[in-house]
């Protein structure tokens, strides 16, 4: 069967090709850089399809012939710098996401199988886990992503409403695992982690997600489900600082010690946020990440355990894997996009 993948380059669309040709698909991937492309997965037999979800017609075209359509490209990272980011979401997150999906039902598309957040979720008042029903308004997201990603969904349940198209949506917790190869935040923590620049713990938790877990979560959905339907795929819920100890078991490195109170923390981001603007580099901290995870908030991935029939490995495997990957190829990291 033929696929197609946006963001193939990424750290969740690189496992997702792999997967995807490892269980016999052939894919077809969207790409901004070819040059990027052929270092991640020139070896697989995916064929690239250059394009930019800024224009989103001059690439649809290629989706003909195609059954499947993956969308994990989305505007993301930037927004972890210091800047004005609305426009740039509300194109790619929103409104080209929506004609994406529109011209993929024009050529014949059967499935969409989508990349959302769990920071679309809101926490409850229990603390009990969310699940996908426990969904955010978007006026109450902590940052402009969540929000474009919150309003991002709402568009897709018009979508369905109009087409009989399903849409799998999946909500990942925060992504780690190898092959973060333009490093995302969990792969920006690690290495942070790796050259002993964390400051310290703060006290918060989070759920975190292998990639490759996501990755077969998505292939899973093809055969396994055919309405439209959201998954949670969280994890583990993991405080920092045993997040810090399972990578002091796996690196020998030993953990930060010093714990570092939330209001520091934004202080702290703040900072970073201000030298990211002069710099024009990501940074791992920042406020907008703090706010992201400041709730600590926990999911039920229940659902997708149940009818996907998916298992998460365990958190010491990802983080094994992880810093084994990035310690082997510390000098070839690329920059983002290219
Ligand atoms: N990482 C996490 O913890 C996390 C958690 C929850 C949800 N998500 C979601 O998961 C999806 C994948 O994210 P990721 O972690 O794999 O991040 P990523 O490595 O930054 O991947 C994003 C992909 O989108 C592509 N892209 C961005 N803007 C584009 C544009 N204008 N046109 C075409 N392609 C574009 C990027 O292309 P280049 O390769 O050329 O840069 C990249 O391949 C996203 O939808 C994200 O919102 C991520």
């Amino acid at each position: 069967m033929k696929v197609f993948v946006t963001g193939g380059t990424g750290f969740l669309g690189n496992h997702l090709v792999k997967s995807l040709i490892k269980n016999g698909y052939e894919v077809k991937t969207l790409v901004r850089s070819e040059q990027k492309a052929e270092k991640l997965l020139g070896s697989t037999g995916a064929t690239f399809v250059k394009g930019d979800m800024n224009d989103v017609d001059a690439f649809a075209e290629e989706l003909r012939g195609c059954e499947v359509l993956f969308h994990t490209a989305a505007y993301f990272r930037e927004t972890f710098s210091f800047g004005k980011h609305w426009p740039d979401l509300e194109r790619i997150n929103i409104t080209n996401t929506i004609r994406l999906f529109e011209l993929a039902k024009e050529y014949g598309i059967k499935l969409i199988i989508h990349t959302s957040s769990s920071n679309t979720i809101k926490k409850r008042a229990d603390n009990t886990p969310s699940n996908e029903c426990d969904t955010r308004k978007p006026e109450d997201a902590m940052t402009l992503y969540a929000k474009s990603k919150i309003i991002g969904d709402k568009q897709i349940d018009k979508f369905s409403a109009r087409h009989s198209l399903p849409v799998v949506t999946f909500l990942p917790g925060w992504m780690m695992g190898p092959v973060d190869a333009a490093p995302t935040s969990g792969g920006k923590y690690i290495l942070d982690y790796l050259h002993k620049r964390l400051p310290g713990n703060v006290n918060i938790s989070i759920d975190i997600v292998d990639v490759r877990d996501v990755a077969d979560a998505m292939v899973a959905a093809v055969t396994r489900v055919n309405h439209s339907e959201r998954f949670l795929v969280a994890g583990h819920h993991v405080h920092l600082k045993d997040l810090s100890k399972e990578l002091e078991k796996v690196t020998d490195i030993p953990s930060p010690k010093r714990s570092i109170p939330v209001p520091i923390a934004f202080t702290l981001g703040w900072i970073v946020d201000r030298v990211s603007a002069i710099t024009k580099k990501e940074m791992a901290i920042s406020v907008n990440g703090i706010h992201e995870i400041r709730e600590c908030k926990r999911f039920s991935s229940e659902k997708a355990k149940n009818e996907l029939g998916i298992t998460f490995r365990p958190l010491h495997d990802t983080l094994q894997d992880a810093t084994d990957w990035f310690t082997e190829n510390s000098n070839a990291l690329l920059t983002h996009p290219d």
